[in-house]
């Protein structure tokens, strides 16, 4: 390797080898990444890393994308914000290892939080992570990595990046959507972690809940049920004390398969078809109309397999049943009967198929309790609205447990669970149906005429 000093920064951009045939492993730039030079060349090949333009666009932007393939993807950008225009682009390493984007007459468009390193190099690694180690650090180590892409996703997770938080930084990691597909500036749309309860995926818009994916509930994230029908990807969920993080791998290497929210405000999981040369959709998300958060208002089930979507649990009917004959769910269901506590006689109705409620208040426990335990716990506890298993793995295990109306909550044909909902005893058992909706009432004012004939 070539130690190169450029006027004021010690300059090194490592390019790993282009093809087995080159002999050398690694190489150095003598100068910086320049918008009129060679994109760098991740080892094996399969990610680049350079200047580029979106297409329609004549901004120039630091990104990285897939090498091998020839619909040019791009994963990261670096300087989102503040394009370069024109071909005066330059990326360089500071001589502390910090990276610096300057534009036309060396202004600074972008540059990387300040490092403190002594002897900088950065790479672009096979698995599209671009880091900054120190030379001797082994770049195998993601603990040797003093600043990586990986942490600023953009709009794409790809596999082995963490989304979502470093507990003991309190550092997030959410995807950002493109402003539109010619500007990769921070558009509206959100994709990330809420710690809040069990902890949920979820889109925004700006602050405002666009689509909760939900909690993690050992198998798979309780609003995402196709995220197991391929079985190709492994996904890892973490929860403890020092991070809360969504990682996904392929587990083979052939796979190329990334997550994107795009800037429709769509969550896509696409696979890469060689064969073919295009970007196979295998999921998305908001899907139909019971995934827009709370549709159907508190403590209704949104079904789309009925007409109307909003339905009430058994022991539940419409808060407010002349806008939801008139198909507007939003105010939801109120409780027949109130629950009793003190009578120690409440039941519980069972929700099958459901997308659990936001879990955003809610309490779970991960170990030691299986279903009858957590359902004592909620009988015992006079705030307790619902209970459900936070474990569908395996045979079931753990608890979670709801203390306030259930909201967004809907049911599956498949990919579902059980939910179990607190309801007096008057209303356990009871015959009730789960839609009170116009085409009940009109039936039953049917057969009520029918009666009335028959009386007659
Ligand atoms: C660069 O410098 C030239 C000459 O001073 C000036 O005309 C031009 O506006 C500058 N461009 C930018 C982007 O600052
Ligand atoms: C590293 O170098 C850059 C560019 O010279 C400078 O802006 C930054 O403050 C330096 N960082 C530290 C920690 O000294
Ligand atoms: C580099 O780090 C990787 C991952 O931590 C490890 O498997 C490998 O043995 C390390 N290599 C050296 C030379 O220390
Ligand atoms: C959180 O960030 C700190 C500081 O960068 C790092 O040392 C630590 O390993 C990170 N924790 C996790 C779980 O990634
Ligand atoms: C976003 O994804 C949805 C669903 O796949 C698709 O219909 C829409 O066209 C996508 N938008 C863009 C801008 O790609
Ligand atoms: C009952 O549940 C509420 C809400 O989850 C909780 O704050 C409270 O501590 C619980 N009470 C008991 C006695 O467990
Ligand atoms: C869920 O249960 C399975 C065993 O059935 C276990 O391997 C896994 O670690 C559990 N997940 C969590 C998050 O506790
Ligand atoms: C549920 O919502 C009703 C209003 O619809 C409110 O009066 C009640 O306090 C809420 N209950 C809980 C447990 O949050
Ligand atoms: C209290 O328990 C009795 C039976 O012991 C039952 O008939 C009654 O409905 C219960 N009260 C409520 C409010 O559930």
């Amino acid at each position: 390797m070539r130690r190169l000093s450029g006027a004021s920064f010690l300059l090194y951009i490592l390019i790993p080898l282009l093809g087995p045939s080159n002999g050398a492993d690694t190489w150095t730039l003598d100068h910086p990444l320049a918008d009129d030079g060679q994109p760098l060349i991740s080892e094996r090949g399969s990610f680049a890393l350079g200047f580029f333009s979106p297409s329609g666009s004549d901004s120039r932007y630091i990104g990285i994308w897939y090498h091998k393939i020839s619909v040019q993807t791009v994963v990261w950008v670096a300087n989102r914000q503040r394009p370069v225009t024109g071909s005066h682009g330059s990326l360089s390493v500071a001589a502390n290892g910090t990276l610096i984007i300057t534009g036309e007459n060396s202004t600074v468009v972008w540059s990387s939080p300040p490092l403190a390193l002594s002897d900088p190099v950065a790479q672009l690694l096979d698995d599209g992570n671009f880091v900054v180690t120190e030379a001797d650090a082994n770049a195998s180590d993601p603990n040797s990595f003093a600043w990586q892409s990986f942490d600023y996703p953009t709009d794409t997770l790809l596999p082995g990046m963490k989304l979502g938080w470093n507990l003991t930084t309190g550092f997030n990691r959410p995807l950002t959507s493109w402003a539109s597909a010619i500007d990769p500036a921070p558009g509206e749309y959100t994709f990330g972690i809420d710690l809040r309860g069990d902890p949920q995926v979820f889109e925004w818009s700006g602050t405002r809940q666009v689509w909760r994916g939900g909690p993690w509930n050992g198998v798979r994230f309780a609003g995402i049920p196709p995220m197991v029908s391929y079985n190709k990807i492994s996904v890892q969920f973490f929860v403890d004390a020092t991070q809360v993080v969504y990682v996904f791998h392929t587990i083979d290497a052939s796979i190329v398969s990334r997550l994107v929210m795009n800037h429709s405000g769509t969550a896509q999981r696409l696979l890469w078809v060689d064969d073919s040369k295009f970007w196979n959709l295998i999921w998305y998300f908001p899907m139909d109309p019971c995934d827009t958060i709370f549709p159907c208002g508190p403590n209704a089930v949104c079904d789309t397999s009925r007409s109307p979507l909003c339905g009430c649990p058994q022991g539940f009917q419409p808060k407010n049943p002349t806008n939801w004959e008139l198909r507007d769910g939003s105010d939801g269901c109120v409780r027949k009967t109130e629950v009793d506590c003190r009578n120690g006689t409440d039941g519980f109705v069972l929700v099958s198929g459901a997308k659990l409620p936001d879990t955003s208040s809610s309490t779970v426990e991960w170990v030691g309790t299986t279903l009858d335990q957590c359902k004592a716990k909620c009988l015992k506890n006079c705030s307790c609205t619902a209970y459900a298993q936070a474990n569908i793995s395996g045979s079931g295990s753990g608890c979670i447990l709801w203390s306030t109306n259930l909201t967004d909550l809907r049911v599956y044909g498949s990919g579902g669970q059980d939910l179990y909902v607190r309801t007096a005893a008057a209303d356990v058992g009871m015959y009730s149906s789960v839609s009170l909706s116009l085409d009940r009432w009109l039936r039953e004012a049917r057969s009520r005429r029918q009666l009335g004939a028959e009386a007659c």
